[in-house]
């Protein structure tokens, strides 16, 4: 495991970086009760959720505020957790939202019944670590999801995904840009996905492919 290092690729998103990237994806919130749906399809009321690396905390304040979830976020930018921990604040929904890697989580074993951790896998410094966590935080029986750009995403799924941001110019050229360019060498397809999980020890896992990602379904 990965005690050590800043475990992810890349710069980061602290200060600015997040700042920006909250404010645009504040102006998406069809996203994030599409996600709502989907967690609601895979977790029943009651159920202790985790979200892992939730960045300024959108789905986790919409999943608190149903009423029906013990919602955690384990995010690593100090800048996101202070942003999600003052959203939840101001929503007035409790959201436990930490500081911390997803491959060495502050989290006992078997506390969650399900995890979700959308737009972040790639970023992961140590993909099979960040494997390993989930699996141990599960607990017997409970579920995951994560949902992530593919490497081999067309500049036609990225064109129709970026135009329902909502985006100014400027921001919509450089996420454009992004999810173009840089960002799919990080990105994994579903082979390279697939023989990353089979070696987690989950009880069964499923990767699926939409237009823009994967989507890898995980029961420990
Ligand atoms: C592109 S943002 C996605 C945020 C959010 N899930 C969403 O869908 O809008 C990627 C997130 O991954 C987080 N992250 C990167 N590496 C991490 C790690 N090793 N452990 C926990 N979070 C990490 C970043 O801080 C950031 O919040």
């Amino acid at each position: 495991m990965t005690k050590t290092g800043k475990g992810y690729k890349g710069i980061g998103m602290e200060g600015p970086i997040a700042r920006w990237y909250d404010t645009n994806n504040g102006k998406a919130p069809d996203r994030y009760d599409e996600q709502v749906a989907t967690v609601r399809r895979h977790a029943p009321k009651g159920s202790r959720i985790l979200e892992v690396a939730p960045g300024p905390g959108y789905l986790s304040i919409a999943l608190a505020r149903t009423g029906d979830y013990t919602v955690t976020g384990l995010d690593i930018s100090e800048t996101f957790v202070a942003i999600a921990q003052g959203k939840a604040l101001e929503a007035g929904v409790p959201v436990d939202f930490r500081h911390g890697n997803a491959s060495d989580m502050p989290f006992a074993d078997g506390a969650f019944d399900f995890l979700i951790c959308c737009a972040a896998f790639k970023n992961f410094a140590d993909p099979a670590g960040a494997l390993r966590e989930m699996r141990r935080v599960l607990r017997d029986g409970g579920s995951g999801l994560i949902v992530d750009l593919r490497r081999d995403v067309s500049k036609e799924a990225v064109e129709q995904d970026v135009a329902r941001m909502g985006m100014g110019v400027l921001s919509r050229a450089f996420t454009t840009f992004a999810l173009r360019r840089f960002l799919p060498r990080r990105a994994y397809t579903k082979a390279g996905f697939e023989a990353l999980v089979s070696k987690a020890g989950f009880g069964s896992y499923e990767v699926r492919q939409t237009p823009m990602a994967l989507e890898v379904e995980l029961r420990k």
